[in-house]
């Protein structure tokens, strides 16, 4: 497995023409679909299985093991984790058990899908990848674009000029005295019960840091809750345009699909 830090210009990802396999793992439910690369839409229904508690490397791999065995797909999988993944080793795990950081993640899931080859990114990377493919605008390939994954956590991809730099982790940065993730996070709204309207100032003042830091062109916001966007982001008060994720939350799957056959 090669690793997508080096993702240049050069390298930059493209459609493909076949079907290829994706599977997101996330800290509610593992999913998996076959892609096709030509319309990075899915092929069928996706599959999804409860995310196994506790999380380990071990129970994840029997998952993903189980979901592509649904489908019967016998070619190379691409598979989103959500920590940093750096030469193929997972490096944190803030919101998976911790038993994940230093596992070498090409051996685990190649070895649980019987030797085949697969390639591991971080999940909100995996979703830049595929709105840079398949979000169809023109205003990805120039300036500085932030796309944030709203879940569990907060996951971030950077894109520059068109070009995945990967591992950011723009959710774990301190925010008025509290990480981002634990301030403004879908799972944060959902706990405390806030209104949109209430986690609307939240996200903003972490909007607002990432434009002191970044100064990015475009906030394009992802994960299940873009797909109310419409309720909240006319609420938001940063500076810098909010827009919805063109895939919403097929994202993972369709980036994880394209990793591979891109092989990054
Ligand atoms: C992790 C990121 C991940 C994000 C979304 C964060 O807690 O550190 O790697 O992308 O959650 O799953």
């Amino acid at each position: 497995m090669s690793d997508i830090s080096y993702l240049g210009a050069d390298r930059a990802p493209s459609p493909g023409s076949g079907l290829s396999f994706g599977v997101d793992v996330g800290g509610s439910g593992v999913k998996g679909a076959i892609v096709d690369l030509r319309s990075g839409e899915f092929v069928g229904d996706r599959h999804r299985v409860q995310t196994p508690q506790p999380a380990t490397p071990a129970a994840i791999a029997e998952a993903v093991r189980s979901i592509v065995e649904h489908f019967g797909w016998t070619g190379p999988v691409g598979i989103t984790v959500p920590g940093v993944v750096k030469d193929g080793v997972m490096r944190s795990a803030a919101n998976i058990d911790p038993s994940w950081i230093g596992t070498d993640l090409a051996q685990l899931f190649s070895t649980a899908l019987g030797g085949r080859r697969v390639t591991v990114l971080n999940d909100a990377d995996a979703a830049g990848l595929a709105e840079l493919t398949y979000g169809g605008g023109a205003h990805l390939a120039d300036g500085e674009v932030v796309l944030l994954t709203l879940g569990t956590g907060i996951g971030s991809a950077l894109l520059h000029n068109g070009t995945l730099i990967p591992n950011t982790e723009f959710g774990h940065i301190e925010v008025n005295g509290k990480i981002a993730e634990k301030r403004a996070s879908a799972k944060v709204r959902k706990d405390r019960g806030w209104s949109f309207d209430r986690w609307a100032k939240e996200l903003s003042a972490v909007l607002v840091m990432y434009e002191r830091l970044f100064s990015p062109d475009l906030f394009i916001v992802g994960g299940g809750i873009s797909r109310k966007a419409d309720k909240w982001v006319p609420l938001l008060t940063n500076e810098v345009p909010v827009v919805p994720a063109r895939l919403r939350n097929t994202a993972g799957i369709v980036g994880a699909a394209l990793a591979v056959t891109n092989d990054i």
